[in-house]
């Protein structure tokens, strides 16, 4: 396999630009926040300015949104899930989400008035957690699917959610059809984290509620001084998760909007191979994407993620497994002052990217198209913490996927 980071600068048709990020203007954006605000387990996560690390590379700040702190879940992922569904059931009770916080959600009138819903939907850890933890905050029933080689840890976590969680065979685009498949025969609702043509109203949600993660960081920017980041770099598997922060920083920044940049595992760089094919279609990747940020590894892209990254994203990396686990050991094993933070194989990825691009001469000329130098304000997002603490150790401590 190619040990080599490759990259696309964005030379993609445009089509309908301020349409496709309709969905994710602040307005649409902060009702998300506010319902994330109503939960009990609401806190924001730090945003750590890694401010020896930015200096050792030559920029000028590296800010890092850590999602370990997430709600106890150790990822990002539930912004989305949970948010969807709160949309789903206010729409079947024909009321607006803002008249649904959580203590009227979980109440027993409203489980009285909703019946039994069982909700379905394929992940490889992080969403499916999301998806079983709501299900279960609302008292309701989960079924879910895990691609080939999943890891044991991240199935006990959604087992211990009340899910019905299994490992199937597949990978994970098919895992999403086996759910699709059997949400139709029994009944019940997909709350899928990617969108397909006909398959477009739950995943826009999803997106607009990883959308607190990026409004919190714009904030806790603001109150650091900083008014724009010059760069944010984040990673993506089907790119709803880099479709949301692409398209608010897009709407919020707008004629100004900073250097985007979308990162993908190599085993699962669809984007990437979207962005060389310059005619604006997706393109899929097929097999079973073993990479270690098993989060990235999705094949399909986000249909509506897709149009948001091809408008606005500066740039597409694929990068093979020893980045990611650079970034771990990066983020694990701080310089000076700097905050520790335990990011996972998914997570680190975008810390790895940047000290590769500032350190190797075989990416200067990404490191030069970016403009990246001793005034870049870099935000970044560590998507995860040591959701797979096995792999994690392995990693970190035994030194495996070196470059
Ligand atoms: C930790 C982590 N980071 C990033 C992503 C990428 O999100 P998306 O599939 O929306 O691109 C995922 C997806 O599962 C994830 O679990």
């Amino acid at each position: 396999m190619d040990k080599n980071i490759k990259w696309m600068d964005n030379q993609l048709p445009k089509s309908e630009k301020e349409k496709s990020i309709e969905f994710l203007q602040y307005d649409e954006v902060a009702k998300a926040k506010n319902f994330h605000e109503s939960f009990p387990q609401y806190t924001k996560t730090p945003l750590v300015k890694l401010e020896a690390l930015a200096s050792h590379l030559g920029l000028g700040g590296i800010y890092l949104k850590d999602e370990s702190y997430r709600f106890g879940l150790n990822a990002f992922k539930v912004l989305g899930g949970s948010f969807a569904m709160a949309k789903y059931l206010a729409q079947k009770l024909n009321k607006d989400i803002s008249q649904l916080g959580y203590e009227k959600l979980i109440s027993e009138e409203v489980r009285k008035d909703l019946g039994e819903i069982t909700f379905y939907t394929a992940t490889d850890g992080n969403h499916g957690r999301g998806v079983a933890w709501t299900a279960n905050q609302l008292k309701q029933k989960s079924v879910v699917y895990m691609p080939k080689g999943s890891s044991q840890t991240r199935l006990k976590n959604i087992q211990a959610e009340g899910a019905q969680a299994s490992i199937t065979d597949m990978n994970y685009d098919d895992a999403v059809r086996l759910a699709t498949k059997h949400a139709q025969e029994n009944n019940g609702v997909v709350v899928q984290d990617t969108a397909w043509d006909g398959y477009e109203e739950i995943p826009a949600w999803i997106m607009q509620g990883y959308g607190t993660m990026a409004l919190e960081a714009i904030e806790q920017l603001k109150e650091m001084g900083i008014e724009r980041p010059t760069h944010v770099f984040v990673q993506a598997g089907v790119g709803s998760l880099a479709g949301a922060v692409q398209g608010i920083v897009a709407s919020i920044y707008k004629d100004d909007c900073p250097k985007t940049v979308i990162i993908e595992s190599n085993l699962a760089d669809c984007l990437y191979k979207s962005a060389l094919a310059k005619d604006g279609e997706p393109r899929f990747v097929g097999g079973d994407m073993q990479t270690i940020m098993a989060g990235l590894a999705c094949g399909e892209p986000n249909t509506i993620g897709w149009e948001v990254l091809k408008n606005y994203s500066y740039a597409f990396v694929s990068c093979p497994d020893w980045v990611a686990a650079n970034g771990m050991r990066i983020l694990g094993n701080p310089l000076n002052n700097d905050t520790k933070v335990i990011s996972g194989e998914s997570g680190a990825v975008s810390a790895g990217l940047i000290q590769a691009i500032m350190t190797r001469k075989d990416l200067k000329d990404l490191k030069d198209k970016l403009q990246l130098d001793e005034t870049s304000k870099v935000l970044m997002f560590s998507t995860e913490g040591d959701t797979d603490p096995d792999m994690y150790r392995k990693i970190v401590w035994k030194g495996s996927h070196v470059e």
